[in-house]
């Protein structure tokens, strides 16, 4: 399927067949969703990939009733990261094992710096947040060309969860994916036009 097929075809799927995802595939996905763009290729954001049935219930009653939570193979719980020092030592080590220039990286690894220094906590985690959703959508997509299905969702309690996954600090719970083996079609897809998207 090329992409196009992928985009205009995917929808949320929030039925899912009583089966585990095989853990090659869930890496398979990781992997897709690990090559999202980002700000200043910084990637601050984590998943806490959940796949056990008594955290998926413990974290149930959080989610106003989203069954596909406990339905679901596995649940990926995307984190805004607001350690910046932290972020900015691991990409200054995958820049280096990646082979960047030293000026290069040095460079970007200094912009990093002046830009977290400049932003007070909430604008950090607002942008941490922005980077977060980026990498959603590759997921979204990136399961479904895998062959699965998958919901976005925000309607859950970030504090709660932070709580059951035994989260720290720095790591806020944005949007969750649940994924697994579509038992559904879907809903009809229904898109504004592109006329509809200009201003
Ligand atoms: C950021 C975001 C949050 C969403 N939250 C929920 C949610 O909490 N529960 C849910 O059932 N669907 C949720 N959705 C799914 C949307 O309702 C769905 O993607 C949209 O209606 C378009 O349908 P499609 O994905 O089938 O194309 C969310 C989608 C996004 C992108």
């Amino acid at each position: 399927m090329d992409f196009k097929d992928i985009v205009k075809s995917r929808r949320a799927i929030r039925q899912y067949e009583a089966k585990a995802v095989p853990e090659e595939t869930i890496r398979e996905l990781l992997e897709i969703t690990s090559y999202a763009v980002s700000a200043i290729n910084l990637q601050p954001w984590k998943i806490k990939v959940v796949s056990d049935q008594e955290t998926k219930d413990k974290l149930f009653p959080a989610t106003f009733g989203q069954n596909q939570v406990k339905t679901c193979s596995h649940l990926f719980v995307f984190c805004a990261d607001t350690d910046y020092a932290g972020i900015i030592n691991t990409t200054n080590r995958v820049m280096q094992a990646g082979g960047v220039p030293d000026p290069q990286r040095e460079a970007m690894m200094g912009l990093a710096a002046n830009v977290a220094d400049g932003m007070p906590p909430e604008a950090r985690l607002a942008w941490s947040k922005e980077q977060v959703y980026i990498a959603l959508g590759n997921c979204l997509n990136g399961a479904y060309s895998l062959g699965l299905g998958a919901c976005p969702m925000t309607a859950f309690q970030p504090p709660a969860f932070a709580e059951i996954l035994g989260l720290p600090e720095n790591l806020v719970p944005t949007v969750m994916v649940s994924i697994g083996y579509a038992a559904e079609a879907g809903g009809p897809k229904v898109r504004r036009s592109v006329d509809d998207i200009l201003v």
